[in-house]
C-alpha cells in the first residue's frame, strides 16, 4: 500500500467528514449480520446513505434487519443474502442488485473468517480462510466493479483488512520480493504467493517458511487482500478509489469478544474513511485505527 506518516498527514477526525453524500448514495457491506459489518451498516444508515446489508446466512441477515428496525434505522437499508465464497451466491446477488438499482457508490469488503481463538495458530482451515478472505472479496469485487457509478469523487472500495497482513510480518524473502514489486504486481503474482503458502501448508513446512507468525492463514489472506487493493488502486486511478482499513483489536466474535474498543467504535472510524470528502480522498492507502491517536494512515 502507498502510505504516509502521521507527520505528513494529520489524523482523520469527525470534522474531516463534511457531508457530500445523500440517500441516493448507495453502499454495500459484506458480512454485515454482526460485528463490524453490522455496526457499519448502522453507521451508514444513521448518516443517511442507502445501504445494502448482506449476510451469507439468510436467517442471520433477516435478524440483523429486525435489529435495525427496532432502532428505527431500516428505512433505507435493503437485505440480500451473499456468501462471498460461493460464485453462485455472488451471481444471484448481482441479479438481485441489478433488478433494484442501476449502480452504486461504496463497496465495503468486510466479510472474513478466522478459525483461531486468541493465542492459537492452527492452519487446519487455511483453504477456507484464503478462499473467503482473499478469493471471496476479490471475486465479489470483480463482479461489482462494472456496477460502480464511476465518479472519481464518490466511487470507493474499502477493504477491511488487518495489521497482521502488512508486509513487515512476512519474512519469506522470495514472497516479499513479489509483493514489493509494485510495478509488476498483478492477480497472477498474488495468486502465486497464496498458492506457495497453501503448498507449504500441505507439505507441513509452513512454520519454517517465513510466513507471518500470528494467525498465519488469516494473515496471509490479508496480505493478499492488501496486495490486491494496491493492484486495483493503480488500475482504477481516477475511476474508483481503493483503500484498506485495519479496525484494530475490536470486541467481536472473531476475537471472542476481547478487544480495545467496540464494533461501533471501529465502524465509526471505517465510515470516516469510506466517506472521506472528495478533496481529501485517497487511493492505495492502508489506514489503521489507533485507540489512543484516532485514525492514522501508517507506513
Ligand atoms: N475484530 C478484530 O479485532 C479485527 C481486527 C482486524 C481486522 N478485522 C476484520 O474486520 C472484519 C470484520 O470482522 P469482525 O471482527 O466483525 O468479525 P465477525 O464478528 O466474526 O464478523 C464476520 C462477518 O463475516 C461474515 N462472513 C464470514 N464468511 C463469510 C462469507 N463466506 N460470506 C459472507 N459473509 C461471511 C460472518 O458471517 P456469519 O455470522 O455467518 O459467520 C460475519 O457476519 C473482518 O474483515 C476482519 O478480518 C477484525
Amino acid at each position: 500500500m502507498v502510505t504516509s506518516t502521521t507527520r505528513e498527514q494529520p489524523p482523520i477526525t469527525c470534522h474531516t467528514a463534511a457531508k457530500w453524500w445523500s440517500k441516493d448514495t448507495i453502499a454495500i457491506v459484506t458480512g454485515a449480520n454482526k460485528g463490524i459489518g453490522y455496526a457499519l451498516v448502522k453507521q451508514f444508515a444513521k448518516l443517511g446513505l442507502t445501504v445494502v446489508l448482506t449476510a451469507r446466512d439468510q436467517a442471520r441477515g433477516l435478524e440483523a434487519m429486525d435489529s435495525l428496525k427496532v432502532l428505527g434505522l431500516d428505512d433505507n437499508v435493503h437485505f440480500c443474502q451473499l456468501d462471498i465464497a460461493d460464485r453462485a451466491s455472488i451471481g444471484s446477488f448481482v441479479s438481485w442488485f441489478k433488478s433494484r438499482f442501476e449502480s452504486f457508490d461504496i463497496l465495503v469488503n468486510n466479510a472474513a473468517v478466522s478459525f483461531n481463538a486468541m493465542g492459537e495458530n492452527s492452519i487446519d482451515y487455511a483453504d477456507i480462510v484464503i478462499n473467503t478472505n482473499y478469493n471471496g472479496s476479490k471475486q465479489f469485487t470483480e463482479a461489482m466493479l462494472p456496477l460502480f457509478r464511476r465518479s472519481a469523487f464518490t466511487s470507493r472500495i474499502l477493504n477491511i483488512s488487518s495489521r497482521l497482513g502488512t508486509l513487515d510480518k512476512l519474512k519469506n524473502i522470495e514472497m516479499k520480493a513479489i509483493l514489493e514489486d509494485i510495478e509488476r504486481l498483478n492477480e497472477d503474482r498474488i495468486q502465486a504467493v497464496v498458492s506457495a503458502f497453501l503448498q507449504d501448508v500441505a507439505a507441513g513446512r509452513w512454520k519454517d517458511a517465513g510466513w507471518p507468525e500470528i494467525w498465519t492463514d488469516y494473515s496471509v489472506s490479508k496480505l493478499a487482500l492488501n496486495a490486491y487493493s494496491q493492484v486495483l488502486a493503480r488500475r482504477y486511478e481516477g475511476v474508483v478509489t481503493v483503500n484498506c482499513f485495519c479496525p484494530g483489536f475490536t470486541q467481536t466474535s472473531m476475537t471472542d469478544g476481547k478487544g480495545n474498543h467496540s464494533a461501533d467504535d471501529a465502524a465509526e472510524m471505517a465510515a470516516m474513511i469510506a466517506l472521506l470528502p472528495p478533496r481529501r480522498l485517497t487511493t492505495g492507502k492502508f489506514y489503521a485505527a489507533s485507540t489512543t491517536r484516532g485514525m492514522i494512515s501508517k507506513l
